[in-house]
């Protein structure tokens, strides 16, 4: 009988957790025993695991003794706290928070994109930002291709991307106007409903936001190419699952949209949807619930050269968080010695 394995879901009780859970689940993990885990706040409620209630416990430092892999989801402060104690205690940790993204230690990884940097982890492994997964994995392609000297993107970003209080924020308020009533922003600094908000995480002191400066400083350390020059505006919109992106780029070497389509339709993990004509095109709507990244409105960029641009959608809790992680995780079970830890 092949090996099934000792599981952990940190923030089980988390709009991604329970998509790490799902994924687990859906993607046929061979899964031995799994553990819930979260904050004292959801400690003895239940979550579904295979048609099956879950107690969630609340995270320990020994949480994790007796574990192989733990998906991580439950933001930065809990990822710095537990992480090494999990890589520790012989347990591999995949981390969907930003706080390890940046170590050197620690290898950024989308499948589709550096799986080898893998060979590297001592323990913690992180999942990059939401928003540079999808462009990364509709990019890849392209940059094996020609190359690519420079990347323009603007973001449009659901609210699930804040967590299940985003989602609630936005349902609420939007039932709450349609009564004439009053619904603050509490989530959000501004109203949501029927607004896009150019504010994703905090102001830097350069002018953009941390989350536009992930998708510049992932996309360098993922692609291993200090060269390449990103600029991104990332903007919230109010659609409840799956982020939009509106890409320009510019190419080493000259390609016609048509030979980029055909490249992208053979790419792993993309789905083209091209015909404008006949109003096909990637929608989040169609795109949530679904594991693939969407690319369409692929065409020449007329305002430089070797210029190409698109329009790419993908489940932010999907293949942005959940899928990503279980690939991750698909891939550390392929090979017995990348289940080993050595963090100190
Ligand atoms: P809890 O439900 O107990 O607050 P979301 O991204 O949807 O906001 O979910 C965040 C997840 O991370 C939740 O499961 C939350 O648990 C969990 N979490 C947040 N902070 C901690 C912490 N310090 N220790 C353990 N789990 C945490």
């Amino acid at each position: 009988m092949s090996r099934e394995y000792n599981v952990g879901v940190l923030g089980a009780s988390g709009a991604v957790g329970r998509e790490m859970l799902k994924s687990l689940q859906d993607r046929g993990f061979p899964v031995k025993t799994i553990k819930a885990l979260a904050s004292s706040r959801s400690a003895g409620s239940t979550v579904e695991f295979e048609g099956k209630e879950i107690k969630v416990e609340e995270t320990k430092p020994d949480s994790f003794k007796g574990l192989d892999i733990a998906l991580f989801s439950a933001g930065a402060g809990a990822s710095a706290q537990y992480a090494p104690l999990a890589a520790q205690a012989g347990c591999v940790v995949v981390d969907n928070s930003s706080n390890w993204r940046q170590d050197p230690r620690v290898p950024l990884i989308v499948p589709e994109v550096n799986a080898g940097a893998l060979k590297k982890h001592k323990g913690i492994i992180a999942n990059p930002n939401c928003s540079t997964i999808q462009m990364l994995v509709a990019l890849k392609p392209i940059y094996d291709a020609v190359g690519v000297k420079r990347i323009i993107v603007a973001t449009y970003q659901s609210v699930s991307g804040t967590g299940q209080k985003g989602v609630e924020e936005l349902a609420e308020q939007t039932r709450k106007l349609f009564n004439g009533q009053e619904y603050p922003p509490k989530v959000y600094p501004h109203r949501i409903a029927f607004n896009c908000l150019p504010h994703i995480d905090v102001f830097l002191d350069n002018g953009y936001t941390k989350e536009e400066m992930k998708m510049v400083n992932e996309t360098l350390k993922i692609f291993d190419d200090p060269n390449i020059k990103v600029s991104a505006t990332c903007v919230r919109v109010p659609v409840f699952y799956a982020h939009s992106e509106a890409i320009w780029i510019e190419t080493g070497r000259p390609i016609k949209p048509e030979a980029a389509r055909e490249i992208l339709s053979r790419a792993p993990g993309v789905l083209v949807q091209d015909d404008p004509q006949a109003n096909f095109y990637p929608l989040a709507s169609e795109a949530t619930g679904r594991e693939e990244v969407f690319v369409g409105r692929i065409r020449a960029d007329l305002s430089l050269e070797n210029g190409l641009s698109m329009w790419v959608v993908s489940d932010n809790l999907k293949k942005g968080a959940a899928t990503n992680a279980v690939e991750i995780a698909e891939l550390l079970i392929r090979e017995p010695d990348l289940l080993k830890t050595d963090w100190n």
